[in-house]
C-alpha cells in the first residue's frame, strides 16, 4: 500500500446541531430559523424536534466514534442553546452540555472541531433585527463566539465561525427572507446581510486569535467548481464567473479583507451597495484566517447568459444555483451521473477543487463534508451501503492525488457520522456511516447500526488511507 496522506492526517466524520441534536426546546434552549423552517415541514417529513436525538445519547455515540478511529470530530454548537434569545442571557444548561460533549471527545483522543453556526440563528434574532440583516446580529455573533472562546478555548483548537456563509445567503429561507416578493428587494437585504455575515467572520477570527493563541480558526466553504459547457471563450468566462460569484468573491473578502472588483461592480450596477462603516476596514483586513475548510458535494457547468432589455443585469430568478444575466447560466454536466437528489458525481471535481484553493491561498485545507445523500436499508440488522464506499473510496483517491500535486490538505471528514435530519429533505435522505433507526414519520427506537461503510472507513482509518479493500 503507497498513499500520500501525511501521518497526522485528522481522519474524522462531521455533523450539525439542528440536524442531529433533537431537544429543540429543552433545557432553555429556544426557536431558530433551522426549527421554523423544518417545523414548517413537519407534516411531510422529520423535522428538528428530535432528529437523531443527539442530545440524550451522545455518550454512546461518541463511544462509537471511538470505535471507528476518528482523529477528530466536526459539530456545531447551536448558538440558541447557548443565548436561547441570540443576545440575551446566558444558558448554563447550554454551555454544560457542549463541555460533556467536548471532555467526552478528548478522553477519547478526538480533536473536537467545533463550528459556532451551522443555519441556526436564533429566531429572536429575526424578530428584533431581521437576522443578519440587523449590524446588531454581528456584534450578538461576536459576543457569542467570545462566549465560545472563553468557555471551551482550553479544550478546543480549531474553529469555524460560519459554516457555508456562501450557501446561506443563496438560500432566501435560510436568511429568514420569507415574505418579500420584489426581486430588488431581496438582493438588496441579500448583499447586507453577506457583508454582516464577513464582518462577524472576521470579528471573530480577531477575537479567536486574541483570546486563544495557539487555536486556528478558517471559513467552512461549499465549494463550487463549474465547467464551460462549450469551448467557447464566452462560456469558459461564464464558467469562471459562476465560481467567482458563488465562492471566490467571499474567500477573497476573508483572505483579503475586501470584496474584488466584479463583485464590488455588481453591487454598483446593481444599487445595491450594503451600508458599512469606516472602522471596518481594519477589523476586515486584521482577520487572517489559518485554514480553508471545503464542503464538497458536486460539481456544474455554465455557459454565457447574455442581458438584454428585458432582463438586463442582475440575478434571474433562481433557488441556491442562481444565474445572472450578463454573465452566467448554470446546468448540468451531460458527462456525470447524478445522485437521487440531483447532486452531479464528480471525484476528479475534488483533485479540481483543492488545487484551485490551494495555487489561489496557499492555507492547509480540511474537507469538513463530502458524503452521498441517499435512502439505505436496513435488512437483519445490516446496511449494506457499498454505493456510499464506492463513493467515499473515488473521492479519498481524488484527495490522495491532490496531496501528490502539493495540496496541503490537513483532514476529511465524509458528511456525516451518522444519519441525520437533511438540511431541507428529511430523514430519507441519509448520509451516515451509522444508521439511525427512525424514519420521516415513525421515530421507532433510534437505534445506532454500524454500516458496511462505518467498518470499511474504519480500516481506512487504521492504515491511514488505504483504500483498496
Ligand atoms: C451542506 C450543509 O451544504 O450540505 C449540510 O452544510 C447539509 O448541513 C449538506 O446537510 C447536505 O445537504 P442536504 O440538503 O442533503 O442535507
Amino acid at each position: 500500500m503507497n498513499t500520500n496522506f501525511p501521518k497526522d492526517f485528522m481522519w474524522g466524520a462531521s455533523s450539525s446541531a439542528f440536524q442531529i441534536e433533537g431537544a429543540w426546546d429543552e433545557d432553555g434552549k429556544k426557536l431558530t430559523v433551522a426549527d421554523y423552517n423544518s417545523f414548517k415541514k413537519s407534516h411531510l417529513q422529520a423535522d428538528t424536534k428530535v432528529a437523531s436525538d443527539f442530545y440524550h445519547n451522545y455518550e454512546e455515540d461518541i463511544k462509537l466514534m471511538k470505535e471507528l478511529g476518528m482523529k477528530t470530530y466536526r459539530f456545531s454548537l447551536s448558538w440558541a442553546r447557548i443565548i436561547p434569545d441570540g443576545d440575551g442571557e446566558i444558558n448554563q444548561k447550554g454551555i454544560d452540555f457542549y463541555h460533556k460533549v467536548i471532555d467526552k471527545l478528548l478522553e477519547y483522543d478526538i480533536e473536537p472541531f467545533v463550528t459556532l453556526y451551522h443555519f441556526d440563528l436564533p429566531f429572536a434574532l429575526v424578530e428584533k433585527y431581521n437576522g443578519w440583516e440587523g449590524r446588531e446580529t454581528v456584534y450578538a455573533f461576536e459576543r457569542y463566539a467570545k462566549i465560545c472562546f472563553k468557555e471551551y478555548g482550553n479544550k478546543v483548537k480549531y474553529w469555524q465561525p460560519h459554516n457555508e456563509h456562501n450557501l446561506i445567503v443563496r438560500v432566501e429561507e435560510r436568511i429568514n427572507i420569507y415574505d418579500e416578493t420584489d426581486k430588488w428587494k431581496i438582493d438588496k437585504m441579500r448583499a447586507q446581510m453577506d457583508y454582516n455575515l464577513c464582518l462577524a467572520h472576521a470579528l471573530a477570527v480577531n477575537a479567536c486569535h486574541e483570546m486563544i493563541p495557539d487555536a486556528k480558526i478558517g471559513p467552512a466553504v461549499s465549494s463550487s467548481v463549474t465547467y464551460p459547457l462549450t469551448t467557447k471563450p464566452e462560456d469558459v468566462f461564464a464558467a469562471r464567473m459562476n465560481d467567482n460569484f458563488k465562492v471566490y468573491y467571499m474567500l477573497d473578502m476573508h483572505y483579503y479583507g475586501e470584496y474584488p472588483g466584479y463583485y464590488m461592480e455588481y453591487l454598483k450596477k446593481r444599487n445595491i451597495m450594503p451600508y458599512t462603516e469606516e472602522s471596518d476596514k481594519e477589523i476586515l483586513k486584521k482577520a487572517k484566517i489559518d485554514f480553508i475548510a471545503i464542503n464538497y458535494y458536486r460539481t456544474n457547468c455554465a455557459s454565457y447568459l447574455p442581458a438584454d432589455e428585458d432582463h438586463p443585469f442582475g440575478l434571474r430568478e433562481g433557488t441556491v444555483d442562481f444565474d445572472i444575466y450578463g454573465l452566467f447560466k448554470m446546468t448540468m454536466n451531460p458527462n456525470l451521473t447524478a445522485t437521487e437528489y440531483g447532486a452531479a458525481i464528480d471525484p476528479s471535481g475534488l483533485r479540481v477543487a483543492l488545487n484551485e484553493y490551494w495555487q489561489r491561498y496557499h492555507l492547509p485545507i480540511i474537507i469538513t463534508e463530502n458524503g452521498l445523500g441517499t435512502p439505505d436499508v436496513l435488512e437483519y440488522g445490516k446496511v449494506h451501503d457499498s454505493y456510499r464506499i464506492d463513493y467515499l473510496r473515488e473521492h479519498l483517491k481524488a484527495c490522495d492525488l491532490a496531496i501528490k500535486d502539493g495540496v496541503d490538505l490537513m483532514g476529511y471528514c465524509p458528511w456525516s457520522f451518522m444519519d441525520l435530519l437533511s438540511s431541507a429533505q428529511g430523514f430519507r435522505k441519509r448520509y451516515g456511516l451509522v444508521y439511525v433507526n427512525r424514519t420521516d414519520d415513525e421515530l421507532l427506537d433510534l437505534q445506532r447500526v454500524k454500516k458496511d461503510s462505518f467498518h470499511w472507513y474504519k480500516k481506512v482509518i487504521e492504515t491511514n488511507g488505504d483504500l483498496d479493500h
